[in-house]
């Protein structure tokens, strides 16, 4: 598979394997075949949060490193801290909020690390930003876990241009990914700058992917392929994802491959270099959706993607 180069210099594989529902495959033969289908096909880059199954995913992943001592040559591991929802992992009973302390983030990277039973983070991101963020707090914690070696590059997700600028002016490292929401079902990041002072009631663009490919700060997607939605969509959905899910169908046989790897393809055609992070549970999927790799598609092919999925044409 092609790599992107990230801002620290390690070169990543142009899609990677987002753990989030590794934890509902009951079988560790499941789990272990999966991976070592997303290795197969090149994948170098695992994503996880240590909110998803409750640390359940994390600990899962743990014990197929034990399993396979040498996978962790071949990959770069990242997972995320801040959620708490109420009655979270460390177990107390407070509202849903996000937590940037010190104190939470430094357990947090604790916690990460013996569930998935390593040494070292590759990169760990702020999962969503906290309102009540102190950028100073934040700096003394990513210090603390640098000089330690706990985690080697930091990252945020689900940040604006803006709020990556607040945070990054504290820090002595820097902030090397950003991981948002967007597929063809969720493309405001990506069609915000087509509007820009169009006088069609949106709101100005945030600017984000160009603050972050300004800033040499690597785009990572969730929800790739919008969670499954456009294939074969509910006789109840909305016109326009009937619309867009049949020019994926139609494209996917166009260009001999998979309505999956469509999806995949309009997300790395776009030139801010794009990381996908895959969901698929399903080995199958998973090694058919990597095919989007070596697929580009026409800029009238994207366009058309994008306009099916918006209902309307660009201004
Ligand atoms: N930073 C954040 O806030 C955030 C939030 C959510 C997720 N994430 C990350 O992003 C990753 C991906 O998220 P996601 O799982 O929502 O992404 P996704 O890849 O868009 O969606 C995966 C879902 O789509 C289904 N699917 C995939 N291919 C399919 C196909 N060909 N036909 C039918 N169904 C198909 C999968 O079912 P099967 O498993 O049965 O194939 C699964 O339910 C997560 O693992 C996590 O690492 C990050």
């Amino acid at each position: 598979m092609k790599t992107y180069q990230l801002k620290n210099g390690s070169r990543v594989s142009r899609i990677a394997y987002g753990c989030m529902n590794l934890g509902q495959l009951d079988a560790v033969e499941d789990r272990e075949r999966l991976i070592d289908t997303a290795l197969a096909a090149g994948i170098n880059f695992y994503d996880h949060a240590d909110i998803y199954g409750a640390g359940y995913c994390e600990t899962v992943f743990g014990e197929l490193l034990k399993r396979n001592p040498a996978w962790r040559d071949h990959m770069l591991i990242q997972s995320k801290c801040g959620i708490r929802f109420a009655g979270d992992t460390y177990g107390d009973s407070a509202p849903s909020r996000y937590d940037f302390s010190f104190e939470h983030i430094m357990r947090s990277v604790d916690g990460i690390l013996e569930r998935l039973q390593i040494e070292q983070l590759d990169i760990l991101l702020l999962h969503r930003p906290d309102l009540l963020m102190e950028p100073d707090e934040v700096a003394r914690a990513f210090d603390a876990l640098s000089s330690s070696g706990k985690v080697k590059d930091f990252g945020v997700s689900n940040f604006d241009g803006r709020q990556i600028e607040l945070l990054q002016r504290s820090l002595d490292q820097d902030l090397i990914v950003n991981q948002v929401e967007v597929s063809l079902l969720h493309a405001e990041l990506i069609a915000e700058g087509a509007r820009v002072n169009t006088g069609q009631g949106f709101a100005p663009a945030s600017g984000t992917l160009d603050y972050c490919r300004l800033n040499n700060i690597s785009i990572q997607a969730w929800s790739p392929v919008a969670g499954g939605r456009l294939f074969g969509p509910a006789a109840d959905a909305p016109q326009h994802i009937h619309d867009a899910s049949a020019l994926v169908y139609e494209l996917a046989d166009r260009y001999a491959t998979n309505a999956s790897a469509i999806l995949l393809a309009w997300l790395l055609r776009h030139p801010a270099g794009i990381q996908p992070v895959l969901g698929t549970t399903n080995p199958e999927r998973l090694r058919q959706s990597t095919e989007a790799d070596g697929i580009e598609l026409s800029r009238e092919d994207w366009y058309g993607l994008l306009e099916r999925a918006q209902g309307r044409s660009v201004p």
